[in-house]
C-alpha cells in the first residue's frame, strides 16, 4: 500500500537528567537536561494511511492511545492529516532491555513531518517530539545533545552539542525486574513533592556548565562523576518525596553500585547512571568497557550487559 520511507531514531541516555515537569500539557522540563545517543539501541518507523490511528509495534498489534493524542497533537500544529498505521520496530540487542519512548517519539515525529512534505530543522522537530516524550526531543542529534528547558512551547527544544570525539562508552546492566514499574511521568510528579527539589534543580544548573566544560575537555572522568551525583540526586528524590515515596533501586541495583566503587577503588573509570528503572548504565572508556563487563558477569552471572558507544541522529531511507 502507501507505506513510504522509514525514520531511525536512536535512544539517548540523560547525563544530566530531566525529572520533573513544569507543564504538563506541553512536556516544559523543570531543567534543562544533556544526553548522549547510543548506537545499539534504536526504533525504525513507517506509516501508511489507514482508517483510523493504529499502532504496529514488533509485528504485535499494540495500544495506540498514545500515539493517537500525539497524532493529534501533531494535526494542530501542522495541520490536519488523515488517520495513520503506525509501524515501528525497537532494536533491542539480546536482552538488555533499553526499549525507550526517546527513541520511539523521535522517529515516529521525524517519518509524519516527512510524509507531509515539511521541511523542518531537527531543533523544531525536537520541539514537536518533545510533547511526546520529553526526553525524544534529544534523539534527534548524534553523540551529546542537550535540551534546553525554555520558558515556553517556542524556547524548549534540543540541539547538537559540539564535541571533540572521546572513547566514551556504556556498559549496561539489566537486572532481572519483577515488580511493576512507576511510570517516568509518575515518578516526576511524586519527585517534585520532595522538600529537596528546589536545591535539586540549583545543583542540576551547575552540573549542567560542569558537565559541559568536561565534554569540552574529553574527560570522562568528570563526565562521568558529574552524571553520578546527578542521577543519585535524583533517585534520592524519589526516595524523600512528600507525598507517595519510592525506588527503582532493586538489591541488584545496589549490588552493581557497590561494585561500581569498588572497580574505582581498583583505578578503573566506572560511573552510574539510573533512569526510570533498575538497570544500571556505567561511564567508561572503551578500552575499560571490557573490564567491566568481566567483573560484574563473574560476580553476577545472570546479569545481561551490553556495551555501547556513541550513535547517529535520525535518519531517513
Ligand atoms: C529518567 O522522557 O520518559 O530517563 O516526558 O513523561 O515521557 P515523559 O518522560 P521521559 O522521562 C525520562 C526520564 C529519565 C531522564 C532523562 O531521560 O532525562
Amino acid at each position: 500500500d502507501s507505506t513510504t520511507m522509514k525514520a531511525t531514531a536512536h535512544t539517548n541516555i540523560a547525563l544530566i537528567k530531566y525529572w520533573g515537569k513544569k507543564n504538563i500539557e506541553l512536556n516544559l522540563p523543570t531543567t534543562s537536561s544533556l544526553s548522549l545517543t547510543l548506537d545499539k539501541y534504536y526504533t525504525t518507523t513507517s506509516v501508511s494511511s489507514a482508517e483510523i490511528d493504529s499502532f504496529v509495534l514488533n509485528n504485535q498489534p499494540a495500544d495506540a492511545t498514545r500515539i493517537h493524542h500525539f497524532l493529534n497533537m501533531l494535526r494542530k500544529q501542522l495541520g490536519d492529516f488523515s488517520p495513520l498505521k503506525v509501524i515501528s520496530e525497537n532494536h533491542v540487542p539480546t536482552s538488555a532491555g533499553l526499549a525507550s519512548s526517546a527513541s520511539a517519539f523521535a522517529a515516529l515525529t521525524g517519518v509524519v513531518v516527512h510524509e507531509l512534505g515539511m521541511n523542518l530543522s531537527n531543533e523544531e522537530l525536537s520541539r514537536l517530539a518533545r510533547r511526546g516524550s520529553g526526553s525524544a526531543s534529544r534523539s534527534f542529534f548524534g553523540n551529546f545533545a542537550v535540551w534546553h528547558k525554555g520558558i515556553d512551547d517556542e524556547s524548549s527544544f534540543a540541539e547538537s552539542l559540539n564535541a571533540s570525539d572521546m572513547p566514551i562508552a556504556l556498559v549496561v546492566a539489566e537486572v532481572s525486574h519483577a515488580e511493576k514499574k512507576i511510570s517516568s511521568t509518575e515518578g516526576m510528579q511524586r519527585a517534585l513533592t520532595s522538600p529537596n527539589y528546589d536545591d535539586w534543580l540549583v545543583k542540576s544548573a551547575n552540573q549542567l556548565i560542569d558537565m559541559q566544560s568536561a565534554i569540552q575537555h574529553a574527560d570522562i572522568d568528570k563526565v562521568g562523576s558529574i552524571a553520578e551525583d546527578n542521577a543519585l540526586g535524583m533517585h534520592a528524590l524519589n526516595l524523600t518525596a512528600s507525598r507517595q515515596p519510592f525506588t527503582y533501586f532493586t538489591d541488584q541495583t545496589q549490588m552493581i553500585l557497590s561494585l561500581i566503587q569498588d572497580m574505582r577503588h581498583q583505578g578503573i573509570l566506572a560511573y552510574a547512571t539510573i533512569d526510570a528503572g533498575p538497570n544500571v548504565k556505567i561511564i567508561t572508556t572503551k578500552d575499560e568497557a571490557s573490564t567491566i563487563v568481566n567483573i560484574l558477569k563473574n560476580a553476577m552471572p545472570t546479569l545481561a550487559v551490553e556495551v555501547a558507544q556513541s550513535g547517529p541522529g535520525i535518519s531517513y531511507d
